[in-house]
């Protein structure tokens, strides 16, 4: 990849996605350009990152140089945005000859919004999810009318190597993301119930944790590769009077199944307010 990146806010999501492009070499540290909120987080984050990558917080005199390289990921909270927005009209961004394609990553702010806030740029929505740290990411896509095709496929380079690529109409944007993005944090929450249920009937913890992974991994790789509905897979695993089917009774008087399905539709009631 041969671009200059500006990243406009550099937390946890856009380490996610950023350093494992450095590390497969698809990125070169000294194209990037990156700014923070706070001079704690220049030192903090100082040693921990490639040398070579640029990193000044948001009152440093060259700042606002990242709102001049043609890719701009901006990766900020949303609360944050409406005071990198004045940041970015601070700078004349319009006398470039190409206008720079800011890629937002934050849940729940709309193109519509974003066009407004960043007039001189073409904007893009993009919601990763974290998995994308080990390239097993998905990231789903919401363009701006102004991107070209060209364009799309320059955004979608930068994302290939670490996740799958889905265009999402916006109006699904907010189902996507409680899925995709907030959905690690349930599976993750689900692994460790797994376990501590393990532990509570006798395996000891360090193996118990392992297992849950493994088992999870290995579900869905089953699920996928063998084409099956999960119902079947249930089917196939629970026969009559059988271990499975008591442990499936106890997660049915439970509400599993509703606790899921409110926990997604709350994640996008959730985003769809915050826009
Ligand atoms: N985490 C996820 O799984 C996930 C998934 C999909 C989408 N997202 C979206 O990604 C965005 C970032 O989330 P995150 O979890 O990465 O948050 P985070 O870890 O808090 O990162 C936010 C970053 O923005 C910086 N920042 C604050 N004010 C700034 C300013 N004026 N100029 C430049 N940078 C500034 C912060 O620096 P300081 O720490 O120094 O203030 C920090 O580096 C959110 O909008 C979220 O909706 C997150």
């Amino acid at each position: 990849m041969n671009c200059s990146v500006g990243i406009i806010g550099f937390g946890r999501m856009a380490q996610a996605l950023i350093l494992p492009l450095i590390e497969k070499g698809k990125l070169k540290p000294e194209d990037l350009f990156a700014v923070v909120g706070s001079q704690e987080s220049v030192l903090d984050l100082h040693g921990k990152l490639p040398e070579g990558l640029r990193l000044v917080d948001s009152q440093a005199h060259n700042a606002s140089e990242v709102w001049l390289a043609p890719l701009q990921l901006l990766a900020v909270k949303p609360q944050q945005l409406d005071m990198v927005a004045a940041s970015s009209g601070r700078t004349s961004l319009d006398r470039l000859s190409e206008k720079p394609i800011l890629i937002s990553l934050l849940a729940g702010v709309r193109l519509d919004r974003l066009e407004q806030l960043f007039p001189h740029h073409l904007c893009v929505r993009a919601i990763p999810n974290t998995p994308a740290l080990v390239g097993e990411g998905l990231t789903g896509f919401s363009w701006s009318k102004k991107v070209n095709v060209k364009q799309r496929r320059h955004v979608k380079e930068f994302f290939s190597e670490i996740s799958e690529l889905f265009d999402i109409p916006e109006s699904q944007m907010d189902a996507f993301l409680a899925l995709a993005s907030s959905g690690p944090a349930y599976i993750a929450l689900i692994a460790e119930a797994l376990a501590d249920g393990a532990v509570a009937a006798g395996l000891p913890r360090s193996l118990a944790i392992g297992i849950a992974y493994r088992t999870i991994s290995g579900t869905t790789s089953l699920l996928r590769e063998k084409k099956l509905h999960p119902g079947q897979l249930k089917d196939m695993v629970a026969s009559p009077g059988g271990t499975t089917i008591a442990g499936i009774r106890k997660l049915e008087q439970a509400g599993l199944r509703s606790a899921l399905i409110e926990a997604i539709v709350a994640t996008a009631q959730r985003s769809s307010q915050m826009s």
